[in-house]
């Protein structure tokens, strides 16, 4: 029998509060979700991931009076960038109130919070009431999920999932610090560092190169497929390779497969990892994809290219 659309809520919902992991669907990438006031469902979370613990994860909350149930304090800059995007694609560093669990800020004393815009993600924190502790639904160092069955290709049946679709932006959150004077960019996503500007009204450090700086405790090899991923300006010659392009393939191509994302930076956002997750599934020894344009809407889609790009062994 299936269960129909509330009870896969409730269900999940029950499941975080007697402490075990859900994986839900949020509008950047699906979610491995934990009660973030339980410390032992936090420590199953690093578990099953295979994190390590000094990795902070961010909590999901469904309403902008929660972000003081996390958070010391909400500067002025935070709560102009809470107004303005959340709920949405964006996560805040914040000064951490005193009783948030060390498991949670892998020992820092900030805290990061987003706020999702999925109904699902919505629901599910309806249901539970209370802040979940989610990262990304892969295990460490994989391409996160967009869909259930890249969840399921990382943990199985062993994890619950909540079905909620294709995620629509397709690349994790832009995140933001802003425990300090001057805000500085973590992470890019698709808010652009442009549209966080324009709302603060001063440059972000970290913004004004390609790359923003990591994320602290972050491998620069964070988002890799296994296979060997050759970033080209032309694949045709790419011969025993999965090739991902935005053009149709050209005739004389001979590789394995040609695979074409949208032209535009949000819809490539979008169909990114999971055209990496086929690529990497197919029988081709290795993936091959011609580089996309540059300029500010493709920010993020470089910082994870690069990232994807970087073999494991080389992580620092
Ligand atoms: O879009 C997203 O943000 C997704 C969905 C599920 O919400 N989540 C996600 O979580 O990408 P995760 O754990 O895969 O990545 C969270 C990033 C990590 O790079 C982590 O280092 C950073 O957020 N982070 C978490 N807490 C932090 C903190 N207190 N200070 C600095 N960085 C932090
Ligand atoms: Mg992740």
């Amino acid at each position: 029998m299936r269960v129909s659309g509330t009870d896969c809520i409730a269900h999940a919902a029950q499941l975080l509060k007697s402490g075990e992991l859900v994986a839900f669907p949020t509008e950047t990438v699906y979610g491995l979700g934990a009660d973030a006031s339980n410390e032992s469902a936090i420590k199953k979370l690093y578990e099953v991931k295979g994190r390590p613990s000094n990795h902070p994860v961010i909590v999901h909350v469904l309403h902008h009076e929660q972000l003081t149930d996390w958070a010391a304090d909400v500067p002025e800059t935070a709560q102009l960038l809470a107004k303005a995007f959340m709920p949405g694609p964006l996560t805040l560093v914040l000064r951490k109130a005193p009783h948030v669990s060390a498991l949670l800020t892998g020992g820092q004393d900030t805290i990061a919070v987003r706020m999702p815009a999925h109904p699902v993600a919505r629901a599910v924190l309806y249901a539970f009431r209370g802040g979940i502790a989610a990262p990304s639904a892969n295990r460490y160092g994989n391409i996160s999920p967009t869909t259930v069955k890249a969840v399921r290709e990382e943990f199985g049946d062993a994890i619950y999932v909540v079905p909620g679709g294709q995620s629509d932006v397709g690349l994790e959150s832009t995140i933001i610090d802003v425990t300090s004077e001057k805000p500085r960019v973590l992470r890019p996503g698709m808010i652009s560092l442009a549209q966080i500007e324009a709302v603060i009204g001063t440059p972000l450090i970290g913004g004004e190169t390609q790359n923003a700086p990591r994320v602290p405790g972050a491998k620069r090899s964070h988002y890799a497929p296994k296979k060997p991923l050759k970033l080209v300006a032309d694949a045709t010659m790419a011969m025993e390779s999965a090739v991902i392009a935005r053009r149709a393939q050209p005739v004389e191509f001979r590789g394995d497969s040609w695979t074409v994302l949208p032209a535009k930076a949000s819809g490539y956002a979008r169909e990114l990892y999971r055209a990496l997750r086929d690529a990497d599934n197919s029988s081709a020894p290795s993936i091959a994809l011609e580089l996309p344009p540059h300029g500010p809407e493709w920010n993020a889609v470089h910082d994870r290219l690069q990232r994807a790009a970087t073999p494991r062994e080389e992580d620092e």
